[in-house]
């Protein structure tokens, strides 16, 4: 078996409580083409063949979890925290006795049920001999600064902006010691890969589709199931 082929632990920190949406539900248990955007985003990542086993990260107070259908594969889970970092750390520490440092581990949102298999073999096939890597998206549009009035006062930039997507890609025991070191310092990261980058490492951008979306707004739920339908 080479690097590559390595069967690998998924975290996917799921305790958000999505207040965006504006639903008294939870956005990752609302009903994204006739099933839970969480149990969407379970079943994409089980069905990729590299994908040996998920822990789920919930609120400590999810009454909804036993009301989903589970992939065939095994599913742990763990109580996640106040950051979505917070979380993914809860997460990993949960799989301490089943992964070694040296082993890589995935990260990928619930919000995100639209993940290509395709984009995660990529994320694997460059990610594995570059020692960590994420998903993402070259910026397309012109992006603007804006003041506290929403006025636009600069216009930024846009060679060499990305946008960061999950899944993220990192060697078990460097990523546990990069997000503790983040909270230590009390940096507030969004993503893996900013923890990382904070150690010195330097992720590998692996172009990934624009609609791997993150789920937010009830205008995205629409846009995901039009995607899925369309068998994206
Ligand atoms: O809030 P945001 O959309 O950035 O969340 C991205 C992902 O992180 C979601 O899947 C959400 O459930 C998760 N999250 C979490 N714990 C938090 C905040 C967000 O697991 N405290």
């Amino acid at each position: 078996m080479t690097d590559t082929d390595a069967a690998l632990w998924c975290v996917v920190p799921a305790a958000g409580r999505g207040t965006r949406v504006g639903s008294g539900i939870p956005k990752q248990y609302l009903p994204l083409a006739g099933k839970p955007l969480l149990q969407r985003t379970l079943d994409r990542l089980a069905a990729h063949p590299s994908v040996a086993g998920l822990m789920v990260v919930l609120a400590a107070d999810d009454t909804h979890w036993p009301n989903i259908g589970l992939p065939g594969i095994p599913v742990l889970t763990a109580i996640g925290g106040a950051e979505r970092a917070d979380s993914v750390l809860a997460g990993l520490h949960a799989l301490r006795a089943k992964v070694a440092d040296g082993n890589f581990v995935l990260v990928h949102d619930a919000a995100r049920p639209c993940v290509r298999a395709g984009d995660i073999s990529r994320l694997l096939d460059f990610g594995i001999p570059a020692g960590g890597a994420l998903l993402a998206a070259p910026l397309r549009d012109t992006l603007k600064r804006a003041d506290t009035q929403n006025c636009s006062v600069a216009t930024e930039p846009r060679e060499a902006r990305w946008r960061a997507l999950t899944p993220q890609l990192f060697r078990y025991g460097e990523l546990v010691a990069a997000l503790e070191s983040a909270r230590a310092a009390g940096i507030a990261v969004t993503d893996e890969a900013m923890a990382m980058e904070r150690m010195g490492y330097r992720p590998l951008l692996v172009e990934g589709a624009e609609s791997n979306i993150k789920v937010t707004t009830p205008a995205d739920f629409a846009l995901a199931e039009f995607l899925l339908e369309r068998g994206n």
